[in-house]
């Protein structure tokens, strides 16, 4: 078989990148391990920033998300019993989309039906081959059968455990990681969000998220130990703790009910330069890891795409190989920024276990600067809504 560009990973970066070729007529083949009801059926973070809002646009898969996507323009900062708002709209002139991940992904495997683009599930032993020459290929065993596809460029878009990223040799890779010493307890429950607005909560019992999918579907976290397992929380449990971490008047009219999802995701950065090797392109969660405060994981992935769309496009539309050639420094250059602001949200928000009471206070004082003082919270919500691309 043969394809102009072979993508690794049917998630949302595999996905969105081969909608995006085929607005120029670029034809792409997706290798997905999983099936696809297993892609749908994973939850995660579900807040797009206005450069993922318009990729959704140019690609053709806006509708949905324009029909019942919620904007938010605002949000909801919290310490103690105290809480405050950061105006997206008033300083920054953008807003965010409230639009669950797992509903941009279905979007995009529907117009993948639509335009009859190739995705193949349940792939396994998928391995690239020469990578760093003009003609590298994919094989890959289904049903029995081992397969090779030949193309003119790789998207490895196989998420952090994949093999795009182990195929670029050790010694031309560097990574960067830092692993926090907690994780995040979340439960998805079939009632009303308490607030309009997420509401992001720093109490001295820990950090918590009131987030949301939809006005019947809501999405709540508390920060909880490494070592803790969702086994150990009733729902009754979760419910009273998440009430202990947010203001007492947004607790009062908290509505609880039974939990329809409930895990645990351990927080994570990670980067690894470069983002390519040869015809090789990285993009999302197989490069870089952020941990979700600030939901900059879809958004990140996001704008790699679109890097790599563009570079992609000039080079079928001319020959010219500058836009790919470019791809892992202007990829890295937004990446990091991302990693930086998730990394300081994060680093504001949660208890840390080694924390002196200089830290705390430190921490304090930071919050209630982002109070008072406008200029730090538009950087704040400048990289909210999602620094240009
Ligand atoms: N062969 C084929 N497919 C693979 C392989 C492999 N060896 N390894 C992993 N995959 C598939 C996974 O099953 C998954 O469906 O690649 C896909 C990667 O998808 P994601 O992990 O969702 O990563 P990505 O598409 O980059 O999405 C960006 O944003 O909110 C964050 O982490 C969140 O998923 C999210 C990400
Ligand atoms: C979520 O709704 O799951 C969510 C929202 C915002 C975040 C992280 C997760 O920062």
């Amino acid at each position: 078989m043969r394809t102009q560009v072979a993508i690794i990973g049917g998630g949302p970066s595999g996905l969105l990148l081969a909608q995006l070729l085929q607005t120029k007529g670029v034809d792409s083949v997706i290798l997905e391990r999983q099936s696809r009801a297993h892609v749908l059926g994973r939850i995660r973070a579900g807040v797009l920033e206005r450069g993922l809002l318009d990729l959704m646009q140019e690609a053709g898969v806006a509708d949905r998300m324009q029909a019942e996507g919620f904007t938010h323009d605002g949000t909801l900062i919290s310490y103690g019993d105290e809480m405050f708002r950061v105006d997206f709209k008033a300083l920054t002139g953008h807003a965010v989309m409230v639009y669950g991940q797992t509903e941009v992904t279905r979007d995009l495997y529907e117009a993948r039906d639509r335009t009859g683009g190739e995705v193949i599930h349940n792939v396994q032993d998928v391995t690239i081959h020469d990578a760093n020459s003009d003609s590298p290929s994919v094989s890959y065993t289904v049903n029995g059968q081992t397969q090779t596809i030949s193309c003119d460029f790789v998207a490895g878009c196989d998420g952090f455990h994949g093999v795009s990223r182990q195929t670029i040799p050790a010694d031309l890779r560097r990574e960067f990681e830092k692993v926090y010493p907690f994780g995040w307890l979340g439960i998805l429950s079939e009632t009303p969000p308490v607030n309009h607005e997420l509401i992001y909560a720093s109490s001295d019992r820990g950090f918590a998220l009131c987030s949301m999918r939809n006005a019947g579907l809501s999405r709540y976290y508390v920060q909880c130990d490494l070592s803790d397992s969702p086994e150990n929380w009733t729902d009754d449990a979760f419910w009273a703790e998440l009430k202990r971490r947010i203001p007492s008047d947004q607790a009062a009219k908290l509505i609880t009910g039974p939990s329809i999802e409930k895990s645990i995701a351990p927080l994570r950065s990670f980067v690894c330069e470069p983002m390519c090797w040869g015809r090789l392109f990285l993009c999302g969660d197989a490069a870089h890891i952020v941990p979700p405060t600030g939901a900059k994981g879809l958004n990140t992935a996001a704008s790699d795409v679109h890097y790599l769309f563009e570079g992609l496009a000039q080079f079928y539309a001319t020959g010219k190989t500058q836009g790919i050639d470019a791809y892992s420094e202007r990829a890295l250059a937004r990446v990091w920024k991302a990693e930086r602001f998730s990394w300081w949200f994060s680093s504001l928000m949660h208890q840390f276990p080694d924390q002196s009471g200089f830290d705390l206070r430190m921490q304090q004082a930071e919050i209630a600067f982002l109070r008072s003082n406008e200029s730090a919270q538009r950087a704040m919500a400048e990289n909210y809504v999602g620094l240009p691309y």
